[in-house]
Order: C-alpha cells, then sequence, then structure tokens
C-alpha cells in the first residue's frame, strides 16, 4: 500500500504558502516591522528581536511570517523575545498555532501546565534522546512544535533538528521502498514499574475511554492485568500536510530497542523479557530490525543534524513533519517548555 497525502486531513488556519515567504534565506535578511532577523552563521535560521514588551501581541502581529519562515526553512530559532514563565510562553503559543493539542500516547513524563503546554520529556540528563518526530505513531498528530528556554543549561542540552528529507535521500531505496509499502510496528507496554503507566499515557483511568481510543486509532489492545500492551502499524512516509512533499515521519529509531544504551537494553531485557519493553519497533508485518538498520538510521540524522544552543527566552518553531529532533545529553538545570499544535488527523482506513 502506498500512504498518500489524502490520508491526512490539515485544519490549518495559517496554511503558510511556501511562495508567501518573504526570507531571502539562510545568509539572508528577513523583513519585518519589529525584528532584525538574520542568519548568525549557526546552522539554524535565527530571528533577532528586541526584546518586545508584550511576547504575545509580538508574536500575533508576526504570526504570518514567522510560520512562512518554518514553511521555508523547516525551523525558526526567535532569539530576544525573552520568555519567562509557562504563562507567557502559553499565550505567545496560542498566538501562533491555529490550535494547541493535548499529548496522548507519550512515552516519558511531562509536567502539564494550562495551555495546555508541556514541560519537556523526563529523560536522563547524560543521555542523548535521539531524533524523531513528535506523535509520529498517535492517530493524530501535531504539525508544527512550539518550544520555548525558561533556563538555558550550562553545558549541552541542544534540541537539535534534522531535516527529514535529507534522511530519506541518505538511505538505501530497497529499505525506503519496503517502509512504504508495510509500513512499521510499534509494540508498547504500559507498566505500572517500567516506562509511563496508561491512566498518564492516555489522559483517564477509564478502560472503556482507552478502548475507544485505540479503535478510533487503529490500535490493537490487550490488558495483562493492571497493565495494557498495543500494538499499531502505521506509514513510514507520509506527504507533507502544507507542501505535500514525500515526507520521512516515523520514530522506527528512536523508539528502537537498538537505539537503548547497550547495557540498559540488557539490563531492561532480562527484567522484562524479550517483547516487554516499554516500546520497541519492527517492519509493518513484524520482522524485527536489526541494529545495523536502525543505527544507519541514526547516523543519517546525524550528517543531517543543525544545532543552537538554548538561551534563556529562546523561542523555537519546528515543523514537526519535516523536521526530526532530538534532546542533546546536558549538565545544569534545564526548563524548556513544549506546545503541540496544529493537529493532524490520519484517515483509519488509509492506516491500517
Ligand atoms: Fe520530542
Amino acid at each position: 500500500m502506498f500512504w498518500s497525502g489524502a490520508m491526512w486531513t490539515p485544519r490549518f488556519r495559517h496554511r503558510a504558502d511556501p511562495s508567501e515567504s518573504n526570507s531571502t534565506g539562510m545568509a539572508g535578511v528577513m523583513k519585518g516591522q519589529a525584528m532584525t532577523a538574520v542568519s548568525n552563521g549557526s546552522p539554524l535560521v535565527t530571528w533577532h528581536v528586541d526584546a518586545p514588551d508584550e511576547a504575545p501581541g509580538w508574536a500575533r502581529r508576526n504570526c504570518r511570517e514567522l510560520r512562512a519562515g518554518v514553511t521555508e526553512h523547516g525551523a525558526v530559532l526567535v532569539r530576544g523575545l525573552k520568555l519567562r514563565d509557562s504563562e507567557t510562553f502559553a499565550a505567545v503559543s496560542r498566538a501562533l498555532a491555529d490550535e494547541l493539542m493535548p499529548e496522548r500516547e507519550g512515552f516519558a513524563h511531562r509536567d502539564e501546565a494550562p495551555g495546555p503546554v508541556y514541560s519537556s520529556s523526563r529523560w536522563p540528563d547524560d543521555q542523548i534522546m535521539c531524533m524523531h518526530h513528535e506523535l509520529s505513531y498517535a492517530h493524530e498528530f501535531p504539525a508544527l512544535l512550539i518550544l520555548g528556554c525558561l533556563t538555558a543549561p550550562n553545558h549541552g542540552g541542544c534540541t537539535a533538528v534534522a531535516d527529514s528529507s535529507a534522511v530519506l535521500d541518505a538511505l538505501p531505496s530497497a529499505v525506503v521502498d519496503r517502509l512504504e509499502t508495510e509500513g512499521w510496528l510499534l509494540t508498547r507496554n504500559y507498566g505500572s514499574t517500567v516506562g509511563l503507566p496508561w491512566a498518564k499515557a492516555f489522559g483517564t483511568s477509564s478502560r472503556d475511554e482507552v478502548e475507544r481510543y485505540c479503535r478510533a486509532g487503529g490500535i490493537e489492545y490487550e490488558w495483562r492485568g493492571d497493565e495494557l500492551r498495543t500494538r499499531q502499524r502505521r506509514p513510514a512516509l507520509i506527504r507533507h500536510p502544507v507542501t505535500g512533499r514525500r515526507s520521512w515521519f516515523n520514530q522506527i529509531s528512536f523508539l528502537s530497542e537498538w537505539s537503548l544504551d547497550p547495557d540498559v537494553r540488557d539490563y531492561l531485557l532480562s527484567v522484562l523479557g524479550p517483547d516487554g519493553l516499554s516500546f520497541n519497533t519492527a517492519w509493518g508485518n513484524g520482522e524485527p530490525f536489526t541494529a545495523d538498520l536502525v543505527h544507519m538510521i541514526n547516523e543519517a540524522y546525524a550528517r543531517a543534524t543543525r544545532r543552537e544552543p538554548w538561551q534563556a527566552g529562546d523561542l523555537l518553531l519546528v515543523d514537526n513533519v519535516r523536521m526530526a529532533h532530538n534532546r542533546e545529553a546536558f549538565e545544569g538545570d534545564r526548563q524548556i517548555l513544549l506546545a503541540f499544535a496544529d493537529p493532524v488527523r490520519a484517515r483509519l482506513a488509509e492506516v491500517i
């Protein structure tokens, strides 16, 4: 089966047409009322703004231009906005998004604040969180990610991005063709000791609600005492909801056992058994991925990676379909907020 762009139903107010962007590119100057927007030589396009008094109002006034910049470049960093608290970040996010969505089927704990906006995932500080597209396995996923930095770490901790079109170009055609035909399979165990409990991941303590969610999203489910096991097959490539480009959009490598630290993987397998990991991925027909394949995907991401160290007050907009993102290891306090924006819904019949 070929998954075409017809399966996605975007609901955008800001349907930024790439031709609408007035940017002159990575090395150029962006026109704008309240910004001096230039590339500062970093690999990320950065808009330097002059510390506006009222960040949400600034965001509203410059929304169209910012969104056009994201469509053109995949990600835009705004420096100088001086975001200081979650309320301001939520207001800025609402100004830039058509709609903010809650996270469902998360894989790690986040704190939630009104908006809804979230903290970054709890993940060991000294371990990298590999490149991924947010919620690529969900029935509804965000087209846009909005991130804000309240506290920058002393060292490391970038949210780096990678253009997945480069990843797609780097992979052997036989691999891409098979994934395009079969998709990929995600298996999850929502446990009480390791990983996120199902009530937290689905935002409800009602088994009936979880089952309704799973049926609506084409997710097979099985209760095992107080724990839940799920299986879902998803496309590995989709059409971009705005540009229509064929896009690599999945979490094959990030959620694979082969991306875990080898010692951690060995320990978890010894404790939980071969089918007991919190998450794992496979070819669409259930055949396991090899370590070599997963490492090849992660290396392709690494070659496409662009990074800029966080500074307190930064705002980062990321096209979640075109660009993967990661979280690098860090030292010191790090407070990053995240909003999931502009949900895109998959039409079930074409997913499964
Ligand atoms: Fe993420």
